[in-house]
């Protein structure tokens, strides 16, 4: 670390390779993104329905670099090949695709290593929950953070930056894998959220009642049983309307998510409600979810489109706030493909 960079003034490369973007970006003083490039392998993978692990590993060993180099242009630092033009680099050690977080977490290593700086692994659930804090500085604790993404679905209650207790999560599917299955079987494509999202806002929400599980069930989540009805709907409706399955399947995930929402902010006493990860960028949950909380009488935090889904600005931020509290990471961190939340209690 420079003499020079105190906490207030640390500027750190974020490095994201968990799963099928490839990120660079640089944060200063843990709340300042100064630039943040991610590159997308949609592409790629749209072909085979899904993230082919090899492929991502393969193209994450060509991107890294270039979008490194991108990510300290954008912030004004050169291209890093004249000494160290930050004072720490992070990366995401875990969870993910073992072959793409070790893409990234060795550049981080070896950048950290060449420039002499400190280098910092970062947890990538950790990271989605400092997604909402990089926009909302402002917010106040407890706070009740609902993570869904591909991997996860997950009920948070956030008491501070690093303490979290799980509420609940999903017991089979996560919300985006549910999403992106129903999807694949409705012929939609890769991703399976967006197009869900699109084609269900043509659709009539109450065309099908799919069964919303564990509805009085405290706060894990089940979505299985619903893919399962879908398929099993189309196989007696043929000819029922791919907008109309869509936008009930929608329905049925959102009610599920956002009951137990409203629950966990009444049973924690929340002081606000955050969403986070890909399936967050889900416009009929942001909307149900901005509703719920008027009527709760708390803010609602919905993360900028760009914040939901992965980025490498919230591994920066996590990666400032852990290097402040515990420190560098050893340079034998490894990858942990299940690494899940630091939990108390
Ligand atoms: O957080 P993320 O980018 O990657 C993981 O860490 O998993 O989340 C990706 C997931 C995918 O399942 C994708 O289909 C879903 O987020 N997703 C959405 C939407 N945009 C992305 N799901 C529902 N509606 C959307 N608009
Ligand atoms: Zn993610």
């Amino acid at each position: 670390m420079s003499p020079s960079s105190t906490t207030a003034t640390r500027t750190v490369l974020g490095i994201e390779t968990s799963c099928d973007e490839t990120a660079a970006s640089v944060v200063v003083s843990g709340t300042t993104v100064v630039s943040s490039v991610v590159s997308s392998q949609i592409d790629l993978h749209a072909r085979y329905g899904g993230v082919v692990p090899e492929l991502a590993g393969r193209a994450h060993v060509a991107l890294l670099l270039p979008v490194v180099e991108e990510a300290l242009r954008e912030a004004g630092l050169g291209d890093g090949s004249h000494g160290a033009p930050v004072d720490a680099v992070a990366a995401t050690c875990g969870p993910g695709l073992i072959g793409s977080l070790l893409v990234g977490l060795s550049g981080a290593k070896a950048l950290a290593m060449a420039w002499d700086v400190p280098f910092v692994g970062v947890n990538h659930l950790e990271g989605h929950l400092f997604a909402s804090l990089l926009e909302a500085p402002e917010l106040g604790f407890p706070l009740v953070v609902l993570l869904v993404s591909g991997g996860h679905t997950l009920l948070i209650e956030m008491q501070a930056p690093g303490r979290y207790r799980l509420l609940g999560q999903t017991v089979d599917d996560a919300a985006g894998e549910a999403f992106d299955k129903v999807a694949r079987y409705l012929g939609l494509g890769y991703p399976g959220g967006p197009a869900i999202d699109r084609i269900a806002k043509t659709g009539d929400p109450h065309a099908f009642a799919f069964p919303r599980a564990m509805a009085e069930k405290g706060f894990d989540f089940s979505f299985s049983g619903l893919k399962t009805s879908v398929v099993r709907t189309v196989d007696r409706h043929p000819e029922a309307a791919t907008a109309d399955l869509a936008a009930s399947f929608q329905q049925a995930v959102v009610d599920v998510l956002v009951d137990k929402a409203r629950q966990a902010v009444r049973q924690v006493g929340a002081r606000g409600l955050c969403l986070a990860g890909g399936v967050a960028a889900n416009s009929q949950l942001r909307a149900r979810m901005a509703e719920v909380c008027a009527e709760e009488g708390v803010p609602a935090y919905l993360p900028s489109l760009a914040m939901c889904t992965d980025n490498a600005a919230m591994v920066a931020a996590a990666g400032s706030w852990r290097l402040e509290h515990d420190g560098p990471s050893p340079f034998e961190l490894g990858a942990d493909p299940n690494l899940f939340l630091p939990l108390i209690g």
